[in-house]
């Protein structure tokens, strides 16, 4: 285990000052890119259908809760000032994917997961774990956990109608984006991380889907 570099709570208290504003803020002018939906028209949705995409949406969006609270607890974790701040910046980039989905969730009359505190103090917590192993096994981690997105985002465009372009032009941008977060931290010298480890990380995360695909 490495030595500790971040100055314990005042750290974890500007970390969790950040995160109660992600968690409230309601206006959409965060993110710095536009909304990949907005070209598309909206599609002839049953209630039914609107339902079942929602509730993906929302999965989505607790992914994205958890995303920015595993790139702020592994930039606190960091070793090195370069990786701190890709970190950070990587966070600010999945807040625009976090406010597309909260902006789809609303265009379905939806909700986000009412269990959002859950999901970013639990990531929050696996976030300072893999970043207290070194940064090599921090951008392991990371990688891991975005190609698992990936594959989890692929899921979601099948189960997507193939004329909702709307959901599917934000899960298209997402997926490239998260393929970009992985394919970065492994250039920058991620080490891969054991099969079991893997294996752990894909459960917690079907928990995780599962639940907040209801609540
Ligand atoms: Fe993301
Ligand atoms: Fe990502």
């Amino acid at each position: 285990m490495k030595n500790q570099k971040f100055s314990g709570l005042d750290n974890l208290i500007v970390a969790f000052d950040s995160a109660l504003k992600n968690l409230h803020e309601s206006d959409h002018n965060r993110g710095a890119r536009d909304y990949p939906a907005a070209d598309q028209p909206e599609a002839p949705l049953s209630v039914q259908q609107k339902q079942e995409i929602a509730a993906l949406m929302r999965v989505n969006h607790a992914g994205e809760i958890a995303a920015q609270a595993l790139y702020k607890a592994q930039s606190l974790t960091a070793d090195s000032d370069e990786l701190k701040q890709d970190m950070m910046q990587s966070a600010d980039e999945e807040i625009d994917h976090l406010d597309w989905c909260e902006a789809r969730l609303r265009e379905l009359d939806d909700h986000p997961s009412y269990l959002q505190p859950l999901w970013y103090a639990g990531s929050f917590g696996i976030g300072l774990i893999a970043g207290s192993f070194g940064d090599k096994w921090n951008l392991g981690f990371l990688a891991e956990t975005e190609y698992q997105v990936v594959r989890h985002l692929d899921k979601h465009l099948l189960q997507i109608p193939a004329d909702d372009t709307r959901t599917r032009a934000i899960l298209e941008q997402m997926r490239t984006d998260e393929l970009k977060h992985a394919t970065t931290a492994e250039h920058a010298g991620a080490n891969e991380l054991p099969k079991p480890i893997k294996r752990v990380m894909s459960v917690i995360s079907k928990v995780m889907t599962k639940t907040a695909y209801r609540i």
